[in-house]
């Protein structure tokens, strides 16, 4: 039986099922991590491995769109915060973006490599069915396009799909963080060119590995860093990249730092040994907390806020559930506008002398509460 407390906005499943949904607002509203979620949802099903959660943040914009994150989160407090963090991130991002949507995340606590069976995201489709109408899905950290395309078979709020005409949304991400990074570069050095310097990138997945190629067509030294060897090892043959341990690539000594791993890399125990003084990449969430954006500024380091300039994969899976459907040029057009956005944040930043990521979650909040 499908267990819920406010049944008034879920759509259940008709027939029998193993899942059992609850409202767990009030548990979530117990960690620091929760800011005032609208609501907040655990899915379970022992008997196909399921254990999932759905952090809605806001709906003012819109619905909430953020993709869910398969990881095997050592606690379930742990995978909770994770959910809540990029849920409201989600909700910053949307507005920075001037995308008609809300925050929201969803995490699965599973091992990608391992625990992905048919099973476990026919139980998940069934959760996202429940929640249509308040929450969107998409690719995020251990989910792949395929699965995106499975899910999107059995749920009507599945985007970033084959059949919805987005695809993959990384490499959309991946060209806004490059043109984020060098707008950085524009506004510490006056000019964009990044032939000849040297960038750290950490994690070389979909969007690491695809700004890895951009970076290195244009004459960019790499030094990269992640878990998986062969990742690494392919990144030294195809762009003669230097490697660094993964727990050591912040301290590289780089003229760019960019994270493209998981959050909470910018903290007190990092920050003081970042040698680069530029710091923009692809993970969400990297400030460990919002005091350490004021740690990075006092070392004179530019940080471009997360959720700027990784906003392209959101704005690519929006045109999908906009009205009209996928329109790629307009994609195009307003990813483009990333590094226009991201310099009205610094002339912003300077003149206030906060820094970069407190104007832009600033601008965000004068956005939602306008509404
Ligand atoms: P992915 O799962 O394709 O790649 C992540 C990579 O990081 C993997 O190769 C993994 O082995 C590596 N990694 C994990 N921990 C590491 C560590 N401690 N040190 C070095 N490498 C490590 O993920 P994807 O899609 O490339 O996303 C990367 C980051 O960008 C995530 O934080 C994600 O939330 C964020 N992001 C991704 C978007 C997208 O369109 N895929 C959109 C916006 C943000």
């Amino acid at each position: 039986m499908l267990h819920a407390l406010d049944t008034r906005r879920l759509r259940l499943p008709a027939e029998e099922t193993t899942l059992s949904l609850t409202d767990i607002t009030a548990l979530a509203a117990s960690l620091g991590a929760y800011d005032g979620h609208e609501r907040v949802w655990l899915g379970r099903d022992e008997s196909r491995d399921l254990t999932a959660i759905v952090a809605v943040h806001s709906t003012v914009l819109g619905p909430a769109l953020g993709g869910t994150r398969i990881w095997p989160h050592e606690s379930f407090e742990a995978a909770l915060t994770d959910a809540l963090r990029l849920s409201r991130g989600m909700t910053d991002k949307a507005a920075i973006a001037g995308l008609p949507l809300g925050g929201g995340k969803a995490v699965i606590v599973a091992d990608p490599r391992r625990q992905k069976t048919p099973e476990l995201f026919e139980a998940y489709a069934e959760m996202l069915t429940a929640l249509a109408g308040q929450y969107y899905t998409a690719e995020d950290v251990g989910m792949t396009l395929a699965d995106a395309d499975f899910l999107g078979q059995r749920a009507p709020n599945v985007a970033g799909t084959t059949r919805g005409g987005s695809g993959d949304p990384s490499h959309y991400t991946a060209r806004g963080v490059f043109l984020g990074l060098k707008e950085a570069l524009r506004r510490r050095h006056g000019a964009t060119g990044v032939e000849g310097l040297t960038v750290a990138v950490q994690g070389l997945g979909s969007v690491g590995w695809a700004l890895a190629t951009a970076l290195h067509g244009e004459g960019a030294k790499l030094v990269v860093a992640d878990l998986d060897r062969g990742r690494v090892e392919n990144a030294a043959d195809q762009f003669g990249a230097a490697v660094a341990g993964p727990d050591r690539i912040h301290a590289t000594d780089a003229d760019i730092y960019a994270p493209c791993a998981l959050g909470g890399i910018l903290s007190t125990a990092t920050i003081p040994e970042i040698r680069a003084k530029i710091v923009a990449g692809a993970a969400n969430n990297q400030l460990a907390t919002a005091e350490d954006a004021e740690r990075l500024a006092a070392r004179g380091v530019l940080h471009a806020p997360d959720f700027v300039i990784n906003a392209g994969g959101l704005i690519n899976v929006a045109a999908e559930v906009a009205p009209g459907g996928y329109d790629r040029a307009a994609v195009v057009e307003k990813v483009e506008r990333i590094p226009a956005t991201l310099a009205a944040i610094f002339d912003r930043s300077e003149a206030e002398g906060r820094a970069p990521d407190a104007v832009a979650r600033a601008i965000a909040a004068e956005r939602v509460t306008r509404g």
